[in-house]
C-alpha cells in the first residue's frame, strides 16, 4: 500500500520505518520537498521511501498520517487542501500542545480538541485517532514485558477504525476504539498522563494496557 506521511519528526519516522519495514511504500511530506530531515530518512529507508510536499504525500497515501505539531495542524492542512485527503484514512497522531510553561499542557482550544479540528478541516476524509498516546520509540513492534499494549482510538467512521486497527495489529498493538472522534479530547488528556509519569519517574518506556474480564 502506499502511505502518505504529513510530518518529518520522530513521529513520522518511526511510523514511517515501521510502514516500510511491512513492505509499504512511504512518502513523507513538509513544508518544503528539499526538507534535509525527510531526504536523511530517506536515504536510510531505501527504494520504498520518498519525499516531497505535504500536498504531494496527501496525494500520493491511500492511508495518511498526520504527524505535524499539534499547534500548527490548520497551517499543514492548508498546504494539502482537503480534496487530495476526500475519502481516505488519516490517522492522527497528533495533540495540541502548549510549552510555554515549559512541560506540555493541553493547549486551550476553541472548538473542541484537535482531533475535532481535523475532521472539521477534512470533512470527507475518514480520520482516526491513534498513536498519540506513547513515545514514537514504541510506536512500531513495542516490546512490554506485560504483553502487547493497546492504542486507545477513536473516529466516526466504522470501516476506518477497522482499517486502523488492522494496521494496529501488524504494528504490534491491540486496539481500544473510544468511540466518536469527540473522544479525541479524552485521548489527547491521556497523552499529558503518559508524559506525566515519564517526568515524575525520568522513564520513557511505558504504555496503557486496557485489562479485560
Ligand atoms: N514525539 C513523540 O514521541 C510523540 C508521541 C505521540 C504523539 N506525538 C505527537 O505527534 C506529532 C508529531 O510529533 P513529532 O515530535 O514527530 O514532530 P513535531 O516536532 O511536533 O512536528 C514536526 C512537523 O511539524 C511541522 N511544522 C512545525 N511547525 C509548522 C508550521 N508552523 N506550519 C506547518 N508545519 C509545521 C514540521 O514541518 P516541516 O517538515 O516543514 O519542518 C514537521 O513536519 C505532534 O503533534 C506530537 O504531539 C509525538
Amino acid at each position: 500500500m502506499k502511505i502518505g506521511i504529513l510530518g518529518t519528526g520522530d513521529v513520522g519516522k518511526a511510523l514511517g520505518k515501521g510502514f516500510i519495514t511491512l513492505g509499504h511504500e512511504v512518502k513523507m511530506g513538509s513544508r518544503d520537498a528539499a526538507n534535509e530531515k525527510a531526504l536523511a530518512w530517506v536515504r536510510e529507508m531505501g527504494p520504498k521511501a520518498s519525499a516531497g510536499t505535504f500536498a504531494e504525500a496527501a496525494e500520493y497515501g491511500e492511508i495518511v498520517v498526520l504527524a505535524t505539531l499539534g499547534a500548527a495542524n490548520k497551517s499543514v492542512l492548508s498546504y494539502t487542501g482537503p480534496e487530495p485527503l476526500r475519502g481516505k484514512v488519516v490517522i492522527d497522531t497528533t495533540n495540541p500542545l502548549d510549552f510555554s510553561g515549559g512541560r506540555p499542557k493541553l493547549a486551550a482550544m476553541k472548538d473542541g480538541s484537535g482531533g475535532e479540528q481535523v475532521q472539521r478541516l477534512l470533512p470527507d476524509a475518514h480520520v482516526v485517532k491513534a498513536f498519540n498516546t506513547v513515545g514514537n520509540a514504541h510506536m512500531f513492534r513495542p516490546d512490554f514485558p506485560g504483553g502487547p499494549p493497546d492504542m486507545f482510538i477513536c473516529g466516526n467512521d466504522a470501516e476506518a477504525k477497522k482499517k486502523v486497527a488492522e494496521i494496529l495489529t501488524d504494528f504490534g498493538w491491540g486496539t481500544v476504539d473510544t468511540g466518536g472522534i469527540d473522544s479525541s479530547h479524552y485521548l489527547e488528556a491521556m497523552c499529558i498522563v503518559w508524559v506525566e509519569y515519564g517526568i515524575r519517574t525520568s522513564t520513557w518506556n511505558h504504555a496503557f494496557k486496557l485489562l479485560r474480564k
